[in-house]
């Protein structure tokens, strides 16, 4: 899989009205060009630059130059390359560009100036998912939702290959009239409303990620897809009817800061509905200081719903990035696919694995089987010791191995096995090494080394392969390298907020990168869990256009499937029972999501109060655009009490009791009782337990009272509490945590 991208932070600050008409005053290519060849004059670096607003400079040109008059001059002297990278005006008054440090102080000097912030440089972090969701072409809730009709789901990523059949408009009609967004040199239709990029150059994808992504949220239907001829079948987006418009903001080697706050802000400019982030922040970012939450505060108070990738940094505690209560948080799970090949040892034990490559006539001739056991990871193997056998080591990420693998095979070996760490447990991460290496789960590595060590030079084993299996069990379960909460600055809200298909994932790919080759390609990582997320988001907003981001996330939460097709539990990468911490609120549901009975609502002016007691008005003033919203006149909301789809609590004695309030969008008339699933340790009092509606849109307040007792030896127990009416079950897991 491709390197996805992975955003660092962004200390940023800043406030207040002014620049009004454009996001983006001004972008230069030229200069977005030698920022990305940052080695050639590394005395100068990239700044955001913060600076007090202007009331004058109302236009784009206007801004611009106030923008301008602090730099030393608009061209680097040796270079004559331009200094100013982005003027932004949406997310925050300031600007991006290249100093050096003494000239950085003498811009500090002047009036107007704020702070300054170096701009980091991070790393880049389907055809059967709409049916694994239960998406059917021409069937119920998909084609009643008009597959996303009229919305317009914006990619922050690395590009897209315009020219894909995904991309088609084939039954797409054109954009609604309030898109302000444009093409460039690119052919754009119906689907393909807007691809910018601001990081010069084109907007073309180079890496891959950015087609992938882009197919998986909104791609429009193309038959006979696959990948070498695995996963055939029509290939979709979650929501084929929606338009598309791409943000180039990374390159094959990052995403800048600078960069990525320069894409929100033209996206929000532009008018999307939906925005989709593929990008992760380091976990542990405070909210001021992450360039995705900053710029997600000012997109949501425009209404725009942000759904983020959670990272990849799983399976370890406290590794969830994008933890802003205002994301949309997206957690990593399997589909019930394989790309099944068996390895049959000598002693007539089977095992099975998955490989992208399947190889066409079946061959069970047995080959010597060759572990060693003093070179586990297959480091620096004797060509002569593996000729002609299968050799068996243990999986590392595709960057760390794919040369000894791709070595490995070329010198001569029949095949390879990789069996996963015990990290990895069952989440086979398929790497497609054009050869037959097979790739098995933990637990089977221990019954392969095994049998190798026992039978030592007697050791034999032969592969057969099944291409595609649809169907598979247990499914879903999360993805070892799924990142997990508890949110490291903000563990009163649950994250990830819910978990989506984001493991072995087919999707459009350009004809030729570094990463791999097109029409389709399979990857995996919370970057592809998130655009499944954000077709769901589209598909919600076209048939709701006037819910907010909160509500829809809501009924995104609320309606998630607790357990499997089977009703047993959703499980973990090693099998156990997934936690709320692994999984979010549950698996998506997008037929249920579109019609949840309540919504937990919240605006811009509660994630404000959030703010104000998270960090302080100065914190505000950094996240905030709207210099209307300011501490002294807001409450401060704890986070326990935000009016937040999922509940999580301190682990007390003494009943711990927060509030909550709920919204009618279901029947007019409708009655709902409360019901609680707990653990005996866990008490919960909800008061009161009924609640009854007689119109749409009405308001009801509870309270949920929470206590821990006897056993609760855990440092987390999960339960839930669900509304239930005669139509709909509106569920909030409820999570006692020990405070740390
Ligand atoms: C994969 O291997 C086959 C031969 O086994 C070769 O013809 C083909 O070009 C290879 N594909 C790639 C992408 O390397
Ligand atoms: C559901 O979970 C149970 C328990 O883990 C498992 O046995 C079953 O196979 C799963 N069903 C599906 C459809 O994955």
């Amino acid at each position: 899989m491709a390197p996805l991208p992975n955003l660092l932070a962004l200390p940023l600050l800043l406030l207040a009205t002014f620049c009004h008409t454009p996001s983006m005053c001004h972008v230069s290519p030229a200069a977005a060009r030698a920022q990305q060849d940052s080695t050639k004059t590394s005395t100068y670096r990239t700044y955001i630059v913060l600076v007090e607003p202007q009331p004058l400079s109302a236009n784009e040109e206007a801004c611009r130059q106030w923008h301008e008059s602090f730099l030393p001059s608009l061209h680097i002297a040796d270079s004559g390359e331009p200094r100013l990278l982005h003027s932004y005006s949406e997310v925050f008054s300031g600007f991006a560009a290249r100093f050096t440090d003494d000239e950085l102080s003498a811009v500090a000097k002047k009036p107007g100036f704020v702070r300054a912030f170096p701009s980091r440089t991070l790393q880049l972090t389907t055809t059967h998912t709409p049916e694994f969701l239960g998406l059917r072409e021409g069937t119920g809730f998909w084609s009643n939702a008009g597959y996303g009709k009229g919305v317009i789901v914006g990619m922050l990523d690395t590009g897209i290959y315009a020219a894909h059949p995904s991309f088609d408009d084939h039954g797409i009609p054109p954009p609604p009239a309030k898109w302000k967004g444009s093409c460039g040199a690119v052919r754009c239709n119906n689907k393909l409303i807007g691809a910018k990029t601001v990081i010069g150059g084109d907007s073309g994808d180079p890496d891959g990620h950015g087609t992938h992504t882009s197919s998986t949220a909104a791609g429009n239907f193309v038959t006979g897809a696959s990948y070498n001829g695995l996963a055939a079948g029509t290939a979709s987006g979650i929501a084929p009817g929606a338009h598309i418009a791409m943000y180039k903001v990374c390159s094959p080697s990052g995403c800048e800061d600078a960069d990525i706050v320069a894409g929100i802000d033209a996206a929000i400019k532009d008018g999307v509905d939906v925005l989709s982030i593929s990008i992760s922040a380091n976990p542990g970012d405070h909210f001021d200081q992450d360039a995705v939450a900053v710029g997600a505060f000012t997109a949501v108070s425009k209404g725009i719903i942000v759904v983020s990738s959670a990272g990849n940094r799983g399976p370890f505690p406290q590794s969830v990035a994008n933890d802003a209560p205002w994301l949309l948080t997206v957690a990593a799970g399997s589909v019930d696919r394989s790309f099944y090949a068996e390895v049959l040892l000598g002693n007539g034990r089977g095992i099975g694995g998955e490989t992208l490559t399947q190889v066409g006539k079946p061959s069970s001739k047995p080959y010597p089987l060759f572990y060693p056991a003093d070179r586990r990871f297959c480091e620096n193997m004797d060509s002569a010791a593996i000729a002609g056998k299968v050799v068996v080591c243990v999986s590392l990420a595709a960057a760390f191995q794919d040369v000894n693998i791709r070595r490995i095979m070329a010198s001569g070996a029949a095949g390879m096995v990789l069996f996963n760490t015990e990290s990895r447990g069952y989440t086979v991460d398929l790497v497609d090494y054009n050869s037959s290496v097979i790739q098995v789960a933990a637990a089977d590595g221990v019954v392969l080394t095994d049998y190798a060590m026992s039978a030592a030079s007697s050791a034999i084993a032969s592969f057969t392969y099944s291409n595609t299996l649809l169907g598979v069990r247990p499914a879903p379960a999360v993805a070892s390298f799924s990142s997990r909460g508890p949110s490291h600055v903000s563990p009163g809200v649950l994250k990830p907020d819910i978990l989506a298909p984001g493991l072995n994932i087919l999707g459009a790919f350009p004809p030729s990168t570094d990463y791999g080759t097109g029409p389709f390609s399979i990857m995996s990582g919370t970057s592809t869990a998130t655009p499944h997320v954000s077709g769901v988001a589209a598909l919600i907003k076209s048939l709701h256009p006037d819910w907010s981001p909160a509500a829809i996330k809501s009924a995104i939460l609320t309606t998630s499937d607790a357990v499997n097709r089977t009703g047993g539990p959703i499980l973990n990468e090693k099998y156990g029972e997934a936690g709320a911490y692994d999984r979010g609120a549950g698996h998506v549901n997008p037929a249920r999501a579109a019609d949840p009975g309540l919504v937990y609502d919240l605006g811009i002016t509660d994630y404000a109060s959030f703010i104000c007691s998270l960090l302080g008005q100065d914190g505000l003033k950094t996240i905030a655009r709207d210099s209307s919203l300011t501490c002294a006149k807001l409450p401060k909301v704890k986070a326990a009490q935000l009016n937040y789809p999922t509940i999580t609590v301190p682990q007390t004695r003494s009943p711990f009791t927060v509030k909550r309030t709920v919204t009618n969008v279901g029947p007019a008339a409708s009655t709902y009782k409360a019901k609680v699933d707990a653990p005996r340790s866990l008490r919960v009092r909800v008061s009161p337990d009924t609640l009854v509606f007689t119109r749409t849109g009405e308001k009801k307040t509870f309270s949920v009272s929470v206590s821990c007792h006897g056993a609760a030896r855990h440092r987390v127990v999960e339960g839930s509490l669900s509304w239930v009416s005669e139509e709909h079950v509106v569920r909030s897991p409820i999570v006692a945590a020990v405070a740390s």
